[in-house]
């Protein structure tokens, strides 16, 4: 169990979490069960948001990459909490505005922005937009156009750094679908094209090079490079960027293969890259920029925990034991997607001995519906609650109706409170928009 949460055993030995009792949980909200620890996310977000005030003079500003976990409570923390939030797609805006959330803080990302995404952006005011295309651009400001509006934008740039993770979330590499190559010269092309654009005014560039990093170099490598490249682009083009936005990434503690960071030590990160800026502004004689990052998985991430209630349990002698439980790849879909390793623990005995390994196995009907492979755990039978750890992000936002299984609840922990944030499907929800058309009836 990760100690820097707010997870802790109580004396009986069952899970405390945001001073909740995990079993309480389970048998008030039902299982699966999401359980997100508010404390901790607003630790989270402070952290950054202090760094960037302590070592950047407050020259910039943090945005929640929502696509980690949205829901209107979490954009009400962020707000809150005076962060911005990065949303990629319509809903994830529509989200965040339903909340509340000031459209000034919000910035729009998304490889193939649709229409009207692109439209909802600028009618909603948003802070800004980054670019993908040059056919987006020209769309963007057409709309702009019609609307006599201008809109500030960042164009995303592949500063080509690769950092280690798993090759699906890495998203600098040259062969990346996003942003504009530095090495190929493309980025210096949809600049030159963007600055011809009246109705959309460039401010900076955005990257962001992956997710689950730990590497402190990968980050001011790419800060180094993007530093340079604005150098480059001004030395081209007479255009001084103001805006750097460096993306999200950073690492999470999900089983002992991953460093156990503390919140000093994500500070320690941000710090490094804003060293990076700092030292590079001045060596080439660039203004600092405004400094926006956009974490996601570390805020959110190890806030979450995931509870379940064992099944059935299978043991093939000598070759593999699985443990079901009542959740599967469509609330956990990143073992099937990522081959992704966690953490799990009996809730009534966090602490008991682990004397098997197991694969906690889904309901869904595939093979390689688990939630998790090869975790250690105590001895469990049918209807122990089990927990999976650090589910905070990349769960609920990634869940489907994969067998028409329902999308569990979540729920807000925080000194011993538990609020509902997301409300558990049930069979109406599942068949609201199915339609039998009228020659089948
Ligand atoms: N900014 C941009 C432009 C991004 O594409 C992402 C993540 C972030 C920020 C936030 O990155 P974070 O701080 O969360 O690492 N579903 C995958 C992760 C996909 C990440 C996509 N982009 C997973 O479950 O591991």
């Amino acid at each position: 169990m990760n100690e820097r949460t707010t997870l802790k055993a109580a004396d009986n030995g069952h899970l405390i979490i945001g001073g909740c009792d995990a079993l309480e949980l389970a048998k008030e909200f039902g299982t699966p069960l999401y359980v997100f620890d508010e404390a901790y996310i607003r630790a989270m977000m402070r952290v950054y948001k202090k760094t960037i005030e302590s070592r950047y003079g407050g020259n910039g500003n943090v945005l929640y990459a929502s696509k980690a976990f949205s829901c209107e409570a979490v954009y009400r923390i962020a707000q809150q909490e005076n962060i911005g939030c990065d949303a990629v797609s319509g809903g994830e805006l529509y989200t965040a505005l339903k909340a509340g959330f000031n459209p000034a803080n919000i910035y729009v990302h998304g490889n193939n922005k649709l229409f009207y995404e692109l439209e909802e952006a600028v009618d909603a005011g948003v802070g800004g937009i980054v670019l993908d295309s040059i056919s987006e651009a020209e769309v963007l400001d057409g709309i702009c156009r019609a609307k006599s509006k201008t809109q500030d934008v960042l164009i995303r740039i592949n500063p080509g750094v690769e950092a280690h993770t798993h090759a699906f979330v890495q998203t600098a590499r040259t062969d990346s679908k996003f942003g504009f190559s530095i090495s190929d010269g493309s980025a210096l092309e949809i600049i030159n094209g963007v600055l011809a654009l009246k109705n959309i005014r460039l401010k900076g560039f955005h990257c962001h090079i992956g997710s689950q990093i730990f590497e402190k170099q990968s980050f001011v490598l790419a800060a180094d490079k993007m530093m340079d490249f604005i150098k480059h682009v001004k030395d081209e083009t007479g255009f001084v960027a103001s805006v750097l936005n460096m993306g999200g990434g950073f690492g999470i503690y999900y089983t002992d293969d991953d460093p156990k960071l503390k919140e000093e030590d994500y500070a320690t990160y941000l710090t490094a890259l804003i060293d990076g800026i700092k030292g590079k502004a001045k060596e080439l004689n660039l203004p600092e920029p405004y400094l926006l990052i956009e974490p996601g998985r570390s805020i959110v991430g190890e806030s979450g925990i995931t509870l379940y209630t064992v099944g059935t349990i299978k043991d093939i002698p000598g070759i593999k034991k699985y443990v079901a439980v009542d959740g599967g790849m469509f609330e956990a879909p990143r073992y099937a997607l990522y081959q992704s390793k966690y953490c799990a623990a009996k809730a009534d005995d966090v602490n008991a001995p682990c004397t098997q390994v197991v694969s906690i196995a889904g309901k869904c009907c595939e093979s390689g519906d688990l939630v998790a492979a090869d975790v250690r755990l105590p001895e469990v039978k049918k209807g122990d609650i089990l927990v999976v750890f650090s589910t905070g992000a990349y769960h609920y936002s990634m869940a489907s109706n994969y067998n028409r299984n329902f999308v569990p609840a979540a729920v807000l922990v925080k000194d011993g409170k538990a609020d509902i944030i997301v409300k558990r499907q049930n069979y109406e929800d599942l068949v609201r928009n199915d339609v039998i058309p009228e020659r089948l009836k």
